[in-house]
């Protein structure tokens, strides 16, 4: 288990090459709207719930207001900077919602990862917008660092497209945009057993827990210190929920 505060495209260097099993990552998504000024807002304003105090309860983090071309060109170069960590057939799965779910797969490609395909996450709730689809999805986009074995054997993990589970309610989250460990310990059912993941932007450090109750190992990474902090104490065990 080790974490780390600091930007990832730095911190990365730190790890060794060729050892990592399993990139999970859920980075900031440049979303939040339809429109430019939509995204240019504060994450707080964006993601958080007034009325459960949203304002005050979190700070804003960073890295949340690229443009695009801007997402892709950051994306591809973490992953692949997250590539030279992996083990050849490693994988990566990375959270974006259906606005930059096109640029996400190009930096994946052009980062030299074999994209696999998209995870569907059904969340069972969003805002409705009268007359139109609700988007009460998250996407995971993955892929592998060169082929992945494919042999079936008896009892091996098949895992499903598309997982059904219920966000993170706003009164009892650590961040702003957490992810549940459910889905993330679903995830993880796809790496080894006793494998090492790394979170290269890991927030209140749901990843990580997810880790500890599957008994795989862990590398997390979060440039904000309040959050880092937060993830140190849930990945030890060592705090309760905020009500
Ligand atoms: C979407 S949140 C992750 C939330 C996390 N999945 C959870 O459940 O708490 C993205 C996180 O990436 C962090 N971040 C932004 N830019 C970063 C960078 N360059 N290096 C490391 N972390 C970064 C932000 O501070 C934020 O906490």
């Amino acid at each position: 288990m080790k974490l780390l505060q600091g930007d990832c495209l730095e911190v990365m260097e730190s790890i060794e090459d060729s050892s990592i099993d399993m990139i999970l990552t859920d980075p900031p998504y440049s979303s939040g709207g339809l429109f430019s000024g939509d995204r240019r807002k504060k994450t707080t304003d964006k993601y958080t719930d007034k009325k459960y105090n949203g304002t005050s309860r979190f700070p804003d983090f960073s890295g949340d207001n690229m443009d695009q071309r801007a997402f892709m060109e950051f994306m591809r170069m973490v992953l692949a900077k997250a590539r030279r960590k992996s083990k050849e057939a490693g994988i990566c799965a990375v959270f974006v919602d259906w606005r930059n779910i096109a640029s996400l797969i190009d930096a994946l490609q052009t980062a030299g990862w074999i994209y696999r395909g998209i995870v569907v996450w059904d969340k069972g709730n969003s805002r409705a917008v009268p007359g139109r689809f609700r988007n009460d999805c998250e996407y995971i986009v993955w892929g592998t660092n060169g082929q992945k074995k494919t042999e079936y054997e008896k009892g091996c993990f098949v895992g499903k497209g598309c997982l059904q589970v219920a966000s993170v309610p706003s009164k009892i989250k650590y961040h702003q945009t957490e992810k549940p460990v459910e889905l993330l310990e679903r995830l993880l059912g796809i790496c080894p057993l006793e494998g090492t993941v790394m979170d290269c932007f890991m927030g209140s450090g749901s990843t990580g827990v997810a880790c500890v109750n599957t008994g795989r190992d862990f590398i997390g990474i979060e440039l904000s210190e309040w959050y880092f902090e937060i993830a140190q104490k849930r990945i030890s065990g060592n705090i309760s929920r905020i009500i």
